[in-house]
């Protein structure tokens, strides 16, 4: 094994650049390019796809996209550099010189002094077609190329930026990120939304289970993170999550990633809910700033802008029901179509896990859900119950003290007062960008009868 002094010579001096015998033309992104401010006399080679192709006398414009920016380089040679294998989709390389441009919509284009075509592409016959304008639903059939057209392109920049951005925020802010596991034993919410997990092709006897008990995939990781909060405080965790729910809605997925977090010493729902509000502004400003021109083909393409204000409390009325999305669009509605925080629900609609507020006939418990304009739950939390005789009462009625034992133990051994909360990172994005349907804000939607490619 290497110690930290082996490790740190290895990582300094070990290279795998080859030494050059003969400078190559520098590779630029074509975001890189675009960013250049001045011509240069360097040559530079750039690859992509093509996403136009304009043959005139004696010139060929070419705009070439790799997916480092919404924009495309544009590409102008001489037409004998044209060729009938240049067609809108196919892959080429470019080498040439960065120039200044007569245009005013860019900065610079390069001259090419050599263009090849990688790999061909029959423009007839691709589903993506030339300078049309596809509906999201069109192209949710073909999740193998949707990612080349500017809007899918522009979204999943965007979902890596907010991505980035997330683990900003909490790193900032003092949290240690846990992986917490995909393949779990715990049914966290209890709701019976679970896939299960078997070794493909073997008998379903239990005994011979593969990991002896059943085994599904997470609906969520918030049990495992009250486990490490019990050590390390603040904790995140930011995975795919995993809900067995029968639902074509445009709000739910088989498959979706959840932000949770887990902070310990905490006793009032208003201080998880100013983590609630500060990792959701922290995260739109980032990615505001760091991808206007995405955002604004969002806005401009699918929705009008949407502001985020501050929070606003709201008690319930219809007393004892769960809320539907129909509900959670009358509250958002009803407080003037801006993020509203719903608290202390009925304890009898919640999982075992969450405290109880103790209030008499009412009896809740301290959750707290956010809605937001045009998506409706967009955040799940509340405060846990870390009394130990509580708890247990609640698991005895739900008969589940024998396999919560260990999650008891975390209240027989150093207890302390805390909560969390999960965030569906498809439904923030939908709820910033104001894309309808959340099977086009995630690369491959997996949901009931269908899960393609
Ligand atoms: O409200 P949920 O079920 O909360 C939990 O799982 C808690 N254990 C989280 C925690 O406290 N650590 O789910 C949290 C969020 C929802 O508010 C919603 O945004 C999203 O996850 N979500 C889904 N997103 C897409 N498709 C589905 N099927 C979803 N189910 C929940
Ligand atoms: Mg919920």
């Amino acid at each position: 094994m290497l110690g930290a002094r082996c490790l740190l010579r290895a990582v300094r001096f070990c290279s795998s650049a080859p030494c050059p015998r003969h400078k190559p033309s520098a590779k630029l992104s074509v975001r890189d390019a675009l960013r250049a401010q001045n011509a240069s006399e360097e040559r530079v080679k750039v690859q992509g796809w093509v996403r136009s192709v304009r043959s005139q006398k004696e010139v060929l414009f070419l705009h070439v996209n790799d997916g480092s920016s919404l924009e495309s380089l544009q590409v102008v040679a001489d037409s004998s550099l044209d060729s009938r294998k240049l067609t809108f989709g196919s892959s080429v390389e470019v080498q040439g010189q960065l120039v200044k441009s007569p245009s005013k919509r860019q900065n610079v284009e390069l001259k090419a002094e050599n263009i090849d075509v990688i790999g061909n592409c029959d423009a007839k016959t691709f589903p993506i077609r030339y300078k049309e304008r596809h509906p999201l639903e069109y192209l949710r059939q073909y999740p193998h190329l949707r990612c080349r057209t500017n809007i899918l392109g522009s979204i999943l920049r965007i979902r890596s930026e907010a991505t980035a951005a997330i683990h900003s925020f909490f790193k900032d802010s003092g949290f240690v990120h846990i992986h917490t596991p995909i393949i779990t034993s715990n049914d966290c919410e209890g709701a019976g939304e679970l896939f299960q997990l078997e070794a493909a092709g073997k008998i379903k006897v239990p005994e011979e289970n593969f990991f002896n008990v059943p085994a599904f995939l997470t609906v969520s990781g918030q049990l495992h993170l009250e486990v490490m909060s019990g050590a390390f405080t603040q904790v995140f965790t930011f995975g795919p999550t995993f809900r067995a729910e029968n639902s074509q809605s445009r709000r739910h997925l088989a498959e979706f990633y959840m932000i949770e977090a887990e902070i310990s010493f905490v006793d009032s729902l208003q201080d998880l809910m100013q983590v609630m509000e500060k990792l959701f502004k922290a995260t739109t400003m980032m990615v505001l700033s760091n991808c206007p021109e995405d955002v604004n083909l969002c806005y401009k393409f699918i929705a009008p802008g949407q502001k985020i204000r501050t929070y606003a409390e709201k008690q319930l009325f219809n007393w004892g029901i769960d809320l539907q999305t129909e509900h959670e669009k009358y509250l958002v509605k009803h407080c003037g179509n801006i993020p509203v925080f719903v608290i202390n629900y009925p304890l009898a609609l919640k999982p075992f896990y969450m405290r109880d507020n103790e209030d008499g006939p009412q009896h809740t418990v301290a959750a707290v859900d956010l809605l937001v304009p045009g998506i409706g739950e967009l955040f799940g939390g509340g405060l846990r119950e870390e009394r130990y005789h509580f708890l247990e009462e609640r698991l005895a009625r739900s008969r589940l003290t024998e396999v919560y034992q260990w999650y008891l133990d975390l209240r027989r051994f150093g207890s302390v007062p805390h909560g969390g909360f999960g965030m569906g990172f498809e439904r923030y994005l939908q709820c910033i960008l104001g894309v309808d349907n959340i099977k086009d804000v995630i690369p491959f939607p997996r949901f009931p009868h269908s899960c393609l490619l």
